[in-house]
C-alpha cells in the first residue's frame, strides 16, 4: 500500500488561540493514526500561529509548515518573511505558489522559481502548487499552463533538488468551491506531471475540494499520492477523516 500525505493549508485561518484549540482535538482524532507508517500527516498556517503550530505539531508528532516566504534573506522588503526567519522557529517545509499568490497577489512564475531555490538551498521543503483555472481548462490550455508553471520552477535545479520537492496540483476551479476535479481528471493532470518532471518517485498531491466524501476515489489514483486540504483541514476530525475514508 502507498504512504498517503495529508496535508492541511489553513490559508489566512486560525490564530495562535485556534492553533491550540486544534491541537486540543487533534490527539484524539489522530490517535488511531499516530503509528500507521503508511501517512504523513501536515499543517500548513499563516506567519503569526506558525510559532504556536511548530510547539503543537512536534508533540503531535506531524510535519508543519509555512504557507509562503520571501526569496531573500533579509533587507528591504516590507512586509515579507525571510527563510532564516523559519528556520529560527524550526520551519523546513514551505508551500510556494499556491493558486492565490498567483492569482490574487499575482506571484509570476519566476518569483516562484526563486523561492523555490532559496528553500532547497536552505535545506528546506518546497510544497510546490500549480494548477489551471477554468477558462485554461475550458480553452484547452491546461497543460501549457501547467507546463511552464512546473517547467519554470524547476528550471536548473538538479535531479535531485526536484525529487525533493513536493508537488501539488490544484484546479484553480476545484479550490474552495465544494467542486472537486473528478478521480480521472486529477490522475490525467498528476500522471502527466510525473512525466514533465522525469522522476518516478516524486511526490504529487491533489488539492481541491478534498473531504472524506471523495477521499477514496482521489487517493485511489495511482499518481496521487495524497491530499493538500483547505476548509476540511480547519478541524481535526473532518481532516483525519479523509484518511479513514481512504482506507475503509
Ligand atoms: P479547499 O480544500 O478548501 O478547496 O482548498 C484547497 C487548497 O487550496 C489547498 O491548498
Amino acid at each position: 500500500m502507498k504512504k498517503i500525505y495529508l496535508y492541511g493549508n489553513w490559508k489566512m485561518n486560525m490564530t495562535v488561540a485556534e492553533t491550540k484549540k486544534f491541537f486540543d482535538g487533534f490527539e484524539s482524532a489522530y490517535a488511531p493514526y499516530k503509528n500507521d507508517a503508511g501517512l504523513e500527516v501536515g499543517v500548513f498556517a499563516p506567519f503569526t500561529s506558525l510559532w504556536a503550530l511548530a510547539d503543537c505539531a512536534k508533540k503531535a508528532g506531524i510535519v508543519f509548515g509555512a504557507e509562503n516566504v520571501y526569496s531573500e534573506a533579509s533587507g528591504a522588503f516590507t512586509g515579507e518573511v525571510s527563510i532564516p526567519m523559519l528556520q529560527e522557529i524550526g520551519i523546513k517545509y514551505v508551500i510556494l505558489g499556491h493558486s492565490e499568490r498567483r492569482h490574487i497577489f499575482n506571484e509570476p512564475d519566476e518569483m516562484i522559481a526563486k523561492k523555490v531555490k532559496a528553500v532547497l538551498n536552505a535545506n528546506m521543503i518546497p510544497v510546490l502548487c500549480y494548477g489551471e483555472t477554468l477558462d485554461e481548462r475550458e480553452s484547452g490550455h491546461t497543460f501549457d499552463v501547467m507546463g511552464r508553471q512546473l517547467s519554470t520552477a524547476i528550471d536548473g535545479l538538479n535531479p535531485d533538488d526536484v525529487k525533493k520537492i513536493i508537488y501539488a496540483y490544484e484546479p484553480v476551479w476545484a479550490i474552495g468551491t465544494g467542486k472537486s476535479a473528478s478521480s480521472e481528471q486529477a490522475q490525467e493532470v498528476c500522471g502527466w506531471s510525473r512525466n514533465l518532471l522525469g522522476i518516478k518517485d516524486v511526490v504529487i498531491l491533489y488539492g481541491g475540494s478534498v473531504k472524506a466524501s471523495n477521499a477514496k476515489e482521489l487517493l485511489s489514483m495511482q499518481d496521487i499520492d495524497g491530499a493538500l486540504v483547505g476548509g476540511a483541514a480547519l478541524k481535526p476530525e473532518s481532516f483525519l477523516d479523509i484518511y479513514k475514508a481512504f482506507k475503509a
